[in-house]
This record gives structure tokens, C-alpha cells and sequence, in this order.
């Protein structure tokens, strides 16, 4: 049971003149100036369909970086097919062997793959180089390593026995194929949830966001020369509708291993409902959706630090994450200073595309997203309960650019304190000082969604009261910080709720969620 410690993988600095940035930048224009031609992989093989669509980079939507291939139902019924053959030699391989795969992908990523993934973060998803290598390179080996340590550390759990008797608890795979569904906001989480499954000798057809094929393909290519052998992950793209209904009509269907929106869970929990009598086994279904999440400021907060938790919480990556701060409370007697902060850092903060390393914010994903997010902007400029204080602006004409935008309203409830927007607009409700535990409970109240949070106070007492008057309005909780950067291994990630089932990503509470034991009692 002795495996490689798992340590969080170091982040590189990608300072001016350094060797990764000099790297990245050149894989980067290399990856631009190709053009690729994605198939599906089934059972190991490339298929390519022929019924097309197109990849471009969110901040330069008239380039074009490539295609890939739809799959039709008769794709996904052989993915199924092929998951469930190769489950009979993958779940029975002693977990060494899978485990040493993973570990193989981590260097692959941690080394020569490092500079690609993180170029085609960068140029299909938008991410500066930082948040990509914190993404595609750190976390996404974080995953891979800790999973092998939390693999054991669930083996290693046994259960007592007597002279005479021997009882013992074998963790084996889940008694049918899974199935996941991967969103575009992050490359690890893309390439975790297929992994951790697989790593618990379970076969898998995995479904990646189609803002996310392009760096999904280069997953499939570390984990295909990490050597997880064909039939084992099986990717498909197209129609989602179709794939979900062909996927979850299989009676082998076992569980789905999902991130993305709080409806289309529901709405395939619904399915999975619908379909019980048709399953072998009740599926397992694990899934992180939504967040509307929040930072409360204490009046004893510093304000500069509630700028930064601001900024940093609800900008960085365009607030394209889900544990982004997208509602802020601060008390009337710290507004004036917080409100000067915020103008005048965000003041300092570039927009533009990645390749340039000076920008702080690039686009959103893609155009609906935009045009949601403008709307929300339009309608602020309009209402009488709701003023832009700082950005506002957007310009979609290269690419879907967005300013970090702050909305202050009067209203708690007002539209965009309530709806998550998943984009780089914050909304801030200043509260009375003397109304401190009407807002813990109002804040508790107006959490649909109970993925993160954070209070920031120099206050023991009311960070204290804070914590337990809102334990049930965030799975992650942050205590003087922002409410975003969980690392794997160390803030086990996930929430309650509209937000998801709280399997706690990046922890061994979600890989028991793979296995289904047998006990067995053998007397002497
Ligand atoms: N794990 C990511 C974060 O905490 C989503 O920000």
C-alpha cells in the first residue's frame, strides 16, 4: 500500500525570460497555426464521421483552429459495447497496475506535454498562462497523484476480524461502464472525472464540453502514451441530447461522473429516474452544477483586502468558474473605502488575448455566453435599484470581450444577486451595520446554491457566528480569503444544494463513490 507521496506539483512563474514561458509562447503559435481534425475514439481507434463542426478561440472567433467529428447513436452503442468488454480485463487488473498509469500521466503532463496543455487552454478556452498551468498543469496532476493516495487509503480500510474468521472488503469497480460529462472551465476537471472513475478499474465513456475538444484531445493523447489501454476511456462529441438518452437507455449504465449546469443534471437525474427499471444496478450519480457564491465583509474587515478578495474571487479566469464570487455583501461603514480600491485596482487590470502575458482578463467562452452576460449589464444600466460602478463595457467584435464589471443595487434579491451568471460581473448589496445578523440570515435565505463562500472579518467572534449561521450555504468556506483556488488534496471541493451532491472533489470521498465492495467472510 506504499505509494509515491503525493505532493502538490509546484507553479511555474512564466516570468519574462523565462525558459516555460519562451515554451509556452511558441507552442502556442505552433498549436494556432495548425489546423486539426478531432475524430471520436472508440475502443482506441480514431473515427471520423464526417458530419463536422468547427473550433475557434474565444478571444479570435474568425479564426478557425480546427474541426472535429460528431458522433451518431451508432458511435455511442459502440462505445457502450466497447466500455463494457474492456471493463472485463481493466476492473480485474491488480490496482497497481492502474494506478501506475495515472502516475505516468501526471509526469507526461508534469513534462513534455506541460507546455501544449497549457497552449491549448490558453488558445481554445481563453485562460492566461497563469490560470492555465494553476488548471491544466497543476491541478490536473494533483488530481492524478492524490487520487493513487486516496485509492489506497480507501483499500487500506478493513474491517475487524475474529480467530477463526477472516473478513475482508474488496473494492471493486461499479458492475457496468460510466459515463462523464466534462465542462470547458477547467482542462483537470475534464481530464479527472474520466480518470478517477478508470483508476478505480471502472470503463468509461466520457463526453467533454465542445468548448473543451481541442485541449480534450491532447488528454487523450497523454493517456493513451501513459498506456490506459483501448476501450478504457472512449470520448465522443455531438448531439448531447442524443448521446445522454443512447447512454443512460443502456440497462449497463452504473453512474455518472458530472460538472456543469444545475439543469442539465436535473434534468438527467429525471432521466435516470425515469429509466430505473431498466438499470441492473442503481446508478451511481455524482455531480457538481452550479454556484451563486458569496463574500460577506465584516465591518472589522481591512477594505483593501476586500477589494482584492473582490477582484480576485469574481475576475480571475472571467468568472468562468464555479466557485467564483459573484455576490458580495459589505456593511455601509466600510463602502466608501472598499468602493475606492475596487475602482482603482481594476483600473490597473488589462483585458485582451492570451498570448499576451500582460493581460489580466481575456474573453468568455463563447457567444450565447456573452450575450447572456451583456444582457444582465444592459438591464443593470436601466433599473433604478441597480448602478455599474466600475467596467460595463463589451466589445464582441474579435472576440467576446467583457469588462470586469461591479453592479451595486439596494435590492439583496435583486436579479443578479440571485442568478448565476458564470461570467466576469459581480453584484455588491451594502448592508446596515446594525442589520449584521439579518444579512447572515438573509444570505443563508437567498442561497439557492451552496457551493462557496467566504466571510472576511478581523472579528473572531463574528467569523465565528458567520461560519455556523451559513454551514449549510457553501461546501467550501473560506475564512479571510477569497472563495475560489481550492487545491486538490488540501480544500476538498464541492457543495450542497442546487450546487451539486457534495462528493468532495480532489478527496477520497469522491473516489468511494466508484467502487462498489464485497465483503467476504471466510471461517477457518
Ligand atoms: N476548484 C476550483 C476552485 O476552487 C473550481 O476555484
Amino acid at each position: 500500500f506504499q505509494v509515491p507521496m503525493a505532493i502538490n506539483e509546484p507553479v511555474k512563474s512564466y516570468a519574462p525570460g523565462t525558459p516555460e514561458r519562451k515554451e509556452v509562447l511558441a507552442t502556442y503559435k505552433d498549436l494556432h497555426n495548425t489546423t486539426i481534425d478531432i475524430p471520436l475514439y472508440i475502443n482506441g481507434e480514431e473515427i471520423k464521421t464526417g458530419d463536422t463542426a468547427t473550433m475557434s478561440p474565444p478571444h479570435d472567433h474568425k479564426h478557425i483552429l480546427g474541426t472535429y467529428h460528431k458522433a451518431e447513436k451508432k458511435h455511442v452503442q459502440k462505445a457502450i459495447e466497447t466500455a463494457l468488454e474492456a471493463r472485463k480485463k481493466w476492473g480485474n487488473l491488480e490496482w497497481e497496475q492502474r494506478a501506475a498509469v495515472f502516475l505516468k500521466a501526471a509526469e507526461l503532463i508534469a513534462g513534455p506535454y506541460r507546455a501544449k496543455i497549457n497552449a491549448a487552454t490558453m488558445l481554445a478556452q481563453s485562460k492566461n498562462i497563469f490560470q492555465a498551468e494553476i488548471d491544466a498543469a497543476c491541478e490536473f496532476i494533483d488530481f492524478l497523484r492524490f487520487n493513487v493516495e486516496f485509492m489506497t487509503q480507501i483499500y487500506k480500510d478493513q474491517p475487524s476480524s475474529t480467530s477463526g474468521a477472516w473478513n475482508r472488503l474488496e473494492y471493486r469497480p461499479l458492475e457496468g461502464f460510466i459515463y462523464a460529462i466534462t465542462p470547458f472551465n477547467f482542462t483537470a476537471i475534464a481530464g479527472n472525472l474520466p480518470a478517477s472513475a478508470a483508476l478505480m478499474g471502472n470503463t468509461v465513456i466520457w463526453k467533454p464540453s465542445d468548448s473543451q475538444i481541442f485541449s480534450a484531445k491532447i488528454i487523450v493523447d497523454i493517456f493513451k502514451e501513459a498506456g490506459v489501454p483501448d476501450g478504457v476511456i472512449n470520448v465522443v462529441y455531438g448531439d448531447p441530447v442524443m448521446i445522454t438518452d443512447t447512454i443512460l437507455a443502456s440497462p449497463d449504465f452504473a453512474g455518472i461522473h458530472f460538472t456543469g449546469s444545475t439543469h442539465v443534471f436535473k434534468d438527467i437525474w429525471a432521466k435516470i429516474g425515469s429509466n430505473i427499471h431498466t438499470y441492473k444496478t442503481y446508478p451511481r450519480i455524482v455531480g457538481e452544477t452550479g454556484g451563486k457564491d458569496f463574500i460577506l465583509a465584516h465591518a472589522s474587515a481591512n477594505t483593501k483586502q476586500v477589494s482584492t478578495a473582490i477582484i480576485r474571487g469574481a475576475f480571475e479566469f472571467q468568472g468562468q468558474k464555479c466557485s467564483a464570487a459573484s455576490r458580495v455583501y459589505v456593511p455601509k461603514s466600510s463602502w466608501a473605502d472598499v468602493e475606492k480600491h475596487l475602482i482603482a485596482d481594476l483600473a490597473s487590470l488589462k483585458m485582451g488575448s492570451p498570448e499576451d502575458m500582460s493581460n489580466f482578463i481575456t474573453a468568455v467562452i463563447h457567444e450565447g455566453s456573452f450575450d447572456k452576460l451583456t444582457k444582465y449589464i444592459d438591464q443593470a444600466k436601466k433599473d433604478t435599484n441597480a448602478e455599474i460602478v466600475a467596467g460595463g463595457g463589451y466589445d464582441k467584435s474579435k472576440g467576446y470581450f467583457i469588462e470586469p464589471t461591479v453592479i451595486v443595487t439596494k435590492d439583496p434579491k435583486y436579479t443578479t444577486m440571485c442568478t448565476e451568471l458564470f461570467g466576469p460581473v459581480v453584484t455588491i448589496f451594502v448592508y446596515e451595520d446594525t442589520a449584521w445578523e439579518e444579512t447572515l440570515k438573509l444570505i443563508d435565505e437567498t442561497s439557492e446554491y451552496a457551493l462557496t463562500g467566504a466571510i472576511l472579518s478581523t472579528d473572531r467572534y463574528a467569523a465565528t457566528e458567520a461560519t455556523k449561521a451559513l454551514q449549510n450555504a457553501a461546501g467550501n468556506f473560506y475564512i479571510n480569503d477569497k472563495p475560489t483556488g481550492a487545491v486538490v488534496g488540501q480544500q476538498p471541493f464541492g457543495g450542497a444544494r442546487a450546487s451539486g451532491t457534495n462528493d468532495k472533489a480532489g478527496s477520497y470521498l469522491n473516489l468511494l463513490r466508484w467502487v462498489s465492495p464485497r465483503t467476504i467472510k471466510e471461517t477457518f
